[in-house]
């Protein structure tokens, strides 16, 4: 289904960690076609001028034609996202990006940061129970969520939960084992979890959505190299908002 630019109504939103905030909006047919790991472009109401601001889907109720976003306040936009209530609309467009693959496959689902929560969406979509490695500061969030989906693995900066350390560290303290990765997260983080896998021989999909801007294929700031070279342009680029998010992590030249 081709994406949309719709006045969605905002069901409701409530604050989940000390700049996380959690919005549930209605988004009528759309909602049908969505897949994890796919996301939306946010506009502010202040001043036209500011960029929309990319957000994951954390969630998609298709019966209840709801998205759900969980988002970090990081800027002057988000700042004003979160001081919706419900009833309240947001100009958005949606859905963007590519998703996530599902396969059959014995699988870890790896979240950083603000790169968990599409990971929740992944792990709801998932037919056998996965193992998900949630990688934090020190401050939690979501992780509860996950229980009823998957088997629930934490790594923190600061050792107050979990393994300390950061999730590759987590997934060889637990001997973790899988036969496909599902990430997103920092870069750095991503970069060192394809190493990971490609030496392991592991499958892995890896979602770069932390370096979106416009998310609309507007700005050109997204583009990230890759191995072979792109059809139309014939160069060695692609644009994570419109090729991406989500990508093989050997498709990727870091
Ligand atoms: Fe602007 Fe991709 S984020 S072109």
């Amino acid at each position: 289904m081709a994406k949309e630019k719709i006045n969605a109504k905002i069901v409701r939103q409530e604050q989940i960690g000390s700049d996380i905030y959690s919005m549930v909006l209605k988004v009528g047919e759309l909602a049908k076609d969505v897949v994890a790991g796919q996301f939306i472009s946010m506009y502010c109401h202040e001043g036209s001028r500011l960029l929309p601001r990319p957000i994951s889907i954390c969630e998609v109720n298709k019966e209840e034609q709801t998205l759900r976003v969980v988002y970090r306040v990081v800027g002057n936009g988000t700042k004003e996202f979160s001081t919706l209530t419900a009833g309240e609309s947001i100009e958005i467009l949606a859905p963007l990006g590519n998703g996530f693959t599902v396969k059959e496959k014995k699988a870890i689902l790896i979240g950083g940061g603000i790169g968990i929560p599409p990971m929740l969406e992944l792990a709801k979509s998932m037919k056998t129970r996965p193992t998900v490695v949630l990688g934090y500061r020190n401050e939690l969030f979501l992780n509860q969520e996950f229980e009823p989906y998957a088997d629930v693995v934490i790594a923190t900066e600061d050792g107050s939960t979990g393994t300390k350390g950061t999730v590759l560290d987590a997934i060889k303290e637990n001997q973790l084992t899988g036969e496909i990765i599902y990430a997103c997260g920092p870069t750095p983080m991503l970069k060192a979890i394809s190493e990971y896998a490609i030496e392991k021989g592991i499958e892995a999909q890896v979602s770069l959505e932390e370096r979106m801007a416009c998310g609309i294929g507007a700005c050109l700031a997204c583009v990230c190299k890759s191995k072979e070279k792109d059809h139309h342009t014939n160069v060695n680029n692609k644009r994570i908002c419109k090729d991406g998010p989500v990508f093989e992590a050997r498709e990727i030249d870091w």
